[in-house]
């Protein structure tokens, strides 16, 4: 039996579905090499904007028609998306056969099996009955099988308790709970034996990982303990981290991640809107101020630092002076690299009761005026680098172009160059840039060199 999952949304749901994939090959089930030779098709979803659910059902759609000429493939869908619409699903859309809930993935495999055995609509979105996170958590797909063989990405923890106004995330992941310390580290260091060069930890709230738990003991900081200890591992290289709340970034964990070289410099701080009001309004912890002095503490222990966010235009009440606090205030960071959104009501949330008041044409306008001014700042950053040599660690063949080969430099710029037989997949290499755009670095090797 081979099966096939279609993952939407962010870096935690791919998480999910790697190890839901490693779930489903210890049972015995098989890699299909698409959607038309898989007998269980499964879709892991996203509620995060309109438009991510939009794109899951229709995709879920089109499998009516497999789906006639196939009757026997089982269909299922997981994550968020799962967990917020639960039964409608099913009545909506009625070729689905079974709906997983976030909480209950570690079902997967007795769901899939329940199907093949006997027809009939399983429905599992109850919350786990203890707080402790769940245990499927660790399960990572066999190397040969993996994207990426030099990074992989970590779960530090669950859920999330800061319900930001316009935010579903903490009502389809629930609670924030950490996981335990040494058992992270134990995942992180079978990874490295296995060839894992760079680990991802991921969680809504980094910064406030084993914060409930008191996993930090005397105020400091869970994530910097973890961070000392993860580059302790001998052969991992690096340590990237996403994403942490600017207000729980706290002193303790500044020093460390300027401090320890195998963290990167290069650091995903969600900004959302450059104005006190907005800011507020959207039930954001800290201030425009607050925010800065974050960026600036980093900068003044780690210059070369480079800064990307998450910034929400057209959230309810924005107003044109709201709107251009962002831009200046993403000028003075300096970002060059930023996830810009269109607010978009979410059910159940509470900025869900405010009127969206700002027009589509104005949110579509200043979406597009932050990312020129994106682009802009990231095309003369880029051309400073023309001449100089940067550490690359190496991931793989180039996806754009399969004559090349890429890989990142600890700000987190893509480098693309020509690959030769003394160049490994997770060697670090120093190529001399010789050309940029606004989202690449072109490298080359000095003869002689590498
Ligand atoms: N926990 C992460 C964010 C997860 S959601 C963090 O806070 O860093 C990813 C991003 O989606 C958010 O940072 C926000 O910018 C955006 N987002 C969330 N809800 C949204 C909504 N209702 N409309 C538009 N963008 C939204
Ligand atoms: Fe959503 Fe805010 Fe939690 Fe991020 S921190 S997941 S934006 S509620
Ligand atoms: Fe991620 Fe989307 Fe869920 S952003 S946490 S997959 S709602």
């Amino acid at each position: 039996m081979k099966f096939h999952i279609k993952t939407y949304g962010c870096q935690m749901n791919e998480r999910d579905s790697e190890a839901a994939s490693a779930a489903l090959l210890d049972a015995g089930f098989e890699l299909a090499s698409g959607e038309s030779d898989a007998d269980i098709l499964l879709f892991n979803t996203c509620s995060v904007r309109d438009q991510a659910e939009r794109k899951a059902i229709g995709k879920i759609g089109l499998v009516k028609r497999e789906k006639r000429v196939r009757p026997d493939i089982v269909v299922g869908v997981l994550g968020c998306m799962a967990q917020s619409l639960g039964e409608t699903l099913v009545e909506k859309v009625p070729h689905v056969d079974f709906v997983l809930g976030t909480d209950r993935l570690g079902d997967l495999v007795d769901v899939v099996n329940a199907e093949l055995e006997r027809r009939g609509k399983i429905v599992r979105t109850a919350p786990a009955t203890d707080d402790s996170p769940p245990s499927h958590l660790d399960g990572h797909l066999p190397l040969e099988r993996r994207s990426s063989r030099v990074s992989a990405f970590v779960a530090l923890m669950r859920g999330c308790d800061c319900f930001c106004s316009y935010c579903i995330v903490p009502y389809v992941r629930g609670r924030e709970r950490s996981r335990p310390m040494d058992e992270i580290l134990d995942e992180a260091e079978r990874l490295v034996e296995e060839g894992v060069k760079e680990i991802v930890f991921l969680g809504q709230n980094v910064a406030a990982y084993g914060r409930k738990e008191g996993l930090a003991p005397n105020g400091r900081s869970a994530l910097a303990r973890l961070f000392e200890r993860a580059s302790g591992i001998g052969g991992l290289r690096r340590i990237r981290f996403t994403s942490p709340y600017p207000s729980d970034f706290d002193d303790d964990l500044i020093e460390a991640v300027a401090s320890l070289p195998k963290v990167c410099d290069s650091v995903h701080l969600p900004l959302q809107s450059g104005s006190d009001a907005i800011l507020k309004a959207m039930n954001r912890r800290y201030t425009v101020s607050e925010y800065m002095s974050v960026v600036e503490k980093l900068k003044g222990f780690a210059p070369g630092m480079t800064f990307s966010t998450d910034v929400i235009v057209g959230f309810p009440g924005e107003r044109d002076e709201d709107f251009e606090g962002t831009r200046r205030l993403m000028e003075e960071v300096g970002f060059e690299n930023a996830f810009i959104f269109k607010y978009s009501p979410r059910r159940g949330t509470r900025a869900a009761g405010l009127a969206d008041s700002v027009p589509r044409g104005v949110k579509e306008e200043r979406n597009a005026v932050l990312l020129d001014d994106l682009k802009r700042r990231a095309e003369t950053a880029n051309r400073a680098l023309v001449g100089r040599r940067v550490e690359v660690l190496v991931e793989g063949v180039s996806k754009r172009d399969d004559s090349r080969w890429y890989g990142r430099t600890t700000t987190n710029k893509m480098v693309v160059f020509a690959p030769n037989p003394s160049i490994l997949v997770g060697d670090m290499v120093a190529p001399v840039v010789v050309r940029s755009t606004a989202a690449t670095l072109f490298g080359e090797f000095p003869a002689g060199d590498r």
